[in-house]
């Protein structure tokens, strides 16, 4: 499984030369060249992927307090899309969306066209499915611009040691880089994981993750529809992200990866290994249609940790189960509610004892005003470190949580127990080639007679996931 190793391949390297666990990365006293903001002090924005997050992410930027701001370039593979983000930004942020029909690109290239349009010290925002983030990082690096990436940042081996080089790049050249893994920018699980670190629940032994709901997003899918509804197979499957895994890590990574991520930094570790189980329990539609996607339906995942603690990760999209969207975190001395309702919501607390009850608490975060909402914290966060010239780059730990997320998957995918090092090191990529991929380019990965894709068959395919 494993191919030859760089000097960053190995967890326990990796580990040793970031930290702990990763938080920003350690550039104090480099001398670097000093990235700064456009002589006019206005930072400009380009969105690249103008879908839900995109148009959310680029409203949080033009939110921030921490210095001039406007939205000057928009890039989408979907028209129709561009304009839906670009009406619904003009409405709420008027003159801030300044985008011409000329700094408006259609296409896979054109993230080069609009990042070309920037100055040095703009920012990127790289909120299309995943199997993008590599290839538009590695030219705003060239293009010396800082960036946010949403999150997950990686689905397979190759391309998250790729994501550790380019983060390498871009910390020479002293650029700034958000992860969109809000929880670490949440105030009250900031204050959690404080209260943890001095010991108010003692050794972390247990964790616990839960995100059971019906299906959601595009995780189910039925047969691709073809000409004239869906002429090319390939534009259908990035609008369906959440059934590939080449696109989004399928569900498992897409849903998962925020309870994984901040159980994980409570921890203050990465787990060494996971085995885990899942099943496809319904093939068919309600209507009767087989679904055609890569995903189960239902996952648990056991994380194991270099000192034996275990973190239990369950995640579930079926109609009338039971809803759980929560995250716990067990010490010796006691317990804590992290996510109390969701990714990361609050409020958390901690208790004397293993039970949540009122009783037991022996603290509870507060309101914390303005800043109650993590995804403006990360962007005050990111303009911060940008217009102060801080050391600022969350791609070491967005990868490790996208890694230690994907060896989870591929534990239940494959019905095997996969180490982290054997995720990190694994050969299988997902999506060869993206960056020369145009419109007519075919899909990577291509359905039977039937318009099933290839899914996962633990215990018979072990060695990749499909
Ligand atoms: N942090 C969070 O809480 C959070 C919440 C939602 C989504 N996300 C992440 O944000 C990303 C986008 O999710 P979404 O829900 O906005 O999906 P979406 O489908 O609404 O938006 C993605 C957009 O990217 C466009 N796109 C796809 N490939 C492109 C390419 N090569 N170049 C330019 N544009 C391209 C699509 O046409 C679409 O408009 C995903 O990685 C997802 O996991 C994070």
């Amino acid at each position: 499984m494993n191919e030859a190793k760089s000097p960053l391949t190995t967890r326990r390297d990796f580990i040793k030369t970031t930290g702990k666990i990763a938080t920003v990365s350690a550039l104090a006293g480099v001398a670097i060249p000093h990235v700064h903001a456009a002589e006019n002090n206005t930072i400009q924005i380009a969105l690249i992927g103008c879908g839900g997050r995109g148009t959310g992410a680029a409203g949080n930027a033009l939110s921030t307090k921490k210095g001039p701001v406007t939205l000057s370039t928009m890039v989408d593979v979907f028209e129709d899309r561009m304009n839906g983000s670009y009406d619904t930004l003009k409405k709420k942020f008027g003159d801030l969306v300044d985008v011409p029909k000329d700094k408006r690109f259609i296409g896979f290239d054109g993230y080069k066209q609009a990042m070309d349009s920037m100055k040095k010290g703009d920012v990127a925002i790289f909120t299309t499915p995943l199997a993008f983030r590599w290839v538009h990082f590695k030219y705003a690096i060239e293009k010396g611009l800082n960036v946010f990436m949403e999150k997950p940042v990686t689905a397979d081996g190759p391309t998250s040691r790729r994501m550790l080089e380019l983060s390498e790049q871009a910390n020479a050249k002293n650029l700034k880089v958000g992860v969109g893994l809000m929880s670490r920018h949440a105030r009250h699980l900031q204050e959690l994981h404080k209260r943890v670190q001095d010991g108010e629940i003692g050794d972390v032994m247990l964790m616990r993750g839960y995100r059971c709901h019906g299906p959601v997003a595009s995780a189910f899918s039925k047969r691709w529809p073809g000409k004239p509804t869906e002429p090319s197979e390939l534009l259908w499957q990035i609008k369906r992200f959440h059934s590939f895994l080449w696109a989004s890590g399928g569900c498992y990574s897409d849903f998962y990866i925020h309870h994984i991520d901040h159980l994980c930094w409570m921890k203050n570790s990465w787990p060494v290994k996971a085995q885990g189980m899942g099943g496809r329990h319904f093939r068919n539609s309600p209507d009767g249609e087989p679904w055609i996607d890569q995903n189960l339906d239902s996952y648990t995942v056991e994380y194991t940790f270099e000192d034996g603690a275990k973190f239990y990760m369950h995640g579930r999209c079926n109609v009338g189960a039971h809803s759980m969207y929560f995250s716990h975190a067990h010490g010796t001395k006691g317990m804590a509610i992290c996510a109390k309702n969701g990714d990361y919501g609050g409020p958390s607390s901690i208790h004397k004892n293993q039970q949540p009850t009122r009783g037991s608490m022996t603290w509870q975060s507060k309101d914390y005003g303005a800043e109650n909402d993590p995804y403006l914290n990360e962007w005050n966060d990111l303009m911060d470190a940008i217009r102060n010239d801080k050391p600022y780059n969350e791609v070491p730990f967005g990868v490790q949580a996208s890694v230690v997320t994907s060896m989870g998957r591929m534990a239940a995918h494959t019905g095997q127990e996969i180490t982290y090092d054997d995720m990190l090191n694994h050969t299988h990529e997902y999506a060869p080639g993206i960056d020369k991929w145009t419109m007519d380019s075919p899909p990577p990965v291509l359905s039977d007679a039937d318009g099933k894709y290839p899914v996962p068959m633990p215990g018979l395919k072990k060695d990749r996931e499909y």
